[in-house]
């Protein structure tokens, strides 16, 4: 009968649940990370809409947003690179070397704030940085809304995009399309696939690692969903690493808090996609995945890994290398005679 037949598939489904959950590994690492969303997550303060994302998909492509007419954020997050620029540190405005090196953009939506020293505590405040910072693309708040608004396509989107305000362009609604784009950057991976099921989506190795990564105690520091970007540590907790990669002039957090304790804080730093995002740590001076996983047990540990076990973490954290969403090249609005023209 039909009804017997149901209670029949319940069992069968009890028997799966039962299987996935009796896998000890994923059940510890479950505690301690989370897969990502399958859909783009909601933003505080800023609903999420098709047509803000398309705003802010141009605004990330447009070196118009910069003063010189040079500078994108996707000159520096590259999207098409792992959303940074694989530099030491950055090259901004006039050729200026900046101090730190980028950070992807890349599911940077799940950070708890934004910055090596977490200055910015989300998406739209950190995106008025960069405009503004003299390193990087050097303009003012009051010339992007003139670039913006001498251009009638550009207000046409401001307007579908914001249509409750009574002056749709503004710094903040550039600031808040920004922010909906950059929440579609999120990159599932095949540690997620792991995390969600799928046992053959991690190697031996990596599942070793994974292990190793938990025991360690590198979790601890590097977890939840971006495996990182939730808190702050000194960088150099057990032992003080070398001062090329530790340069004594930038105190991190101690710049934001002007607390004692804070000098040499950082944020922990998220792990997806580190695979793709060298050189690595804020002064961006090592370059290989290996050293910069040895750096860390012995920094923030005390630990001394074997090559073996340096070699088994650095798989793990190839698994979080995740899939980049397709980017369409957006064509931009063309400039008009009213349109601010390149300076510097
Ligand atoms: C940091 C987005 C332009 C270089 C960041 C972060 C985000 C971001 C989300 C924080 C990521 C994290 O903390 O994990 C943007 C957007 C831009 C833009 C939306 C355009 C409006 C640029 C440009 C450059 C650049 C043009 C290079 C000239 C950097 C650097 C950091 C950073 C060096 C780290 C700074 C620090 O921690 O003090 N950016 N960026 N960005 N970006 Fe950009
Ligand atoms: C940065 C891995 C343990 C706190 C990093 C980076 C990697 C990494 C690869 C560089 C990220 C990047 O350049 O984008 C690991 C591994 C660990 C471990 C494999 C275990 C062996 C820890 C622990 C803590 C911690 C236990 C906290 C006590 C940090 C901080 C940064 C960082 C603060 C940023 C450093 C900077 O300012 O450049 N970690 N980590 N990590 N990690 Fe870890």
């Amino acid at each position: 009968s039909p009804k017997s037949l149901f209670s029949f598939s319940l069992t069968a489904l009890s028997c799966t649940a039962g299987l996935a959950a009796a896998n000890p590994l994923r059940e510890q690492a479950l505690e301690l990370f989370q897969p990502l969303p399958s859909t783009v997550p909601a933003v505080k303060d800023n609903p999420i809409t098709p047509e803000k994302i398309d705003l802010g998909k141009a605004l990330f492509f447009d070196p118009r947003m910069s003063a010189s007419g040079v500078f994108s954020c996707n000159s520096c997050h590259n999207l098409a690179t792992g959303g940074d620029d694989n530099l030491e540190t950055s090259i901004g405005h006039g050729w200026q070397k900046g101090p730190r090196n980028a950070p992807t953009v890349l599911n940077a939506v799940f950070n708890a704030a934004q910055f090596w020293d977490g200055r910015a505590p989300d998406l739209a405040e950190q995106a008025k940085g960069p405009v503004q910072a003299g390193v990087e693309m050097a303009n003012t708040p009051g010339q992007v809304v003139a670039t913006l608004n001498s251009m009638p396509e550009y207000v046409a989107w401001f307007q579908a995009a914001f249509p409750d305000q009574p002056d749709p362009v503004s710094f903040d609604s550039f600031a808040k399309a920004i922010e909906a784009y950059e929440a579609t950057l999120i990159t599932p991976a095949p540690f997620d696939a792991w995390l969600n099921g799928d046992d053959a989506a991690l190697s031996g190795e990596q599942k070793q690692g994974l292990s190793l990564f938990i025991d360690a105690g590198c979790a601890s520091c590097h977890g939840g969903v971006n495996l990182g970007g939730q808190d702050y540590y000194p960088f150099g907790l057990v032992e003080t690493p070398d001062a090329e990669v530790l340069p004594s002039g930038d105190k991190g957090r101690f710049a934001v808090t002007a607390t004692e304790d804070d000098e040499y804080v950082f944020r922990a730093a998220p792990l997806r996609n580190i695979a793709v995002t060298a050189p690595y740590f804020h002064s961006g001076k090592v370059w290989e995945l290996e050293a910069a996983v040895s750096i860390m047990a012995s920094s923030q540990l005390g630990a001394d890994l074997s090559e073996e076990e340096t070699a088994a973490i650095t798989a793990f954290l190839h698994s979080l290398t995740g899939e980049v969403p397709q980017v369409v090249y957006p064509v931009l609005p063309a400039e008009t005679s009213g349109t601010p023209r390149p300076d510097g």
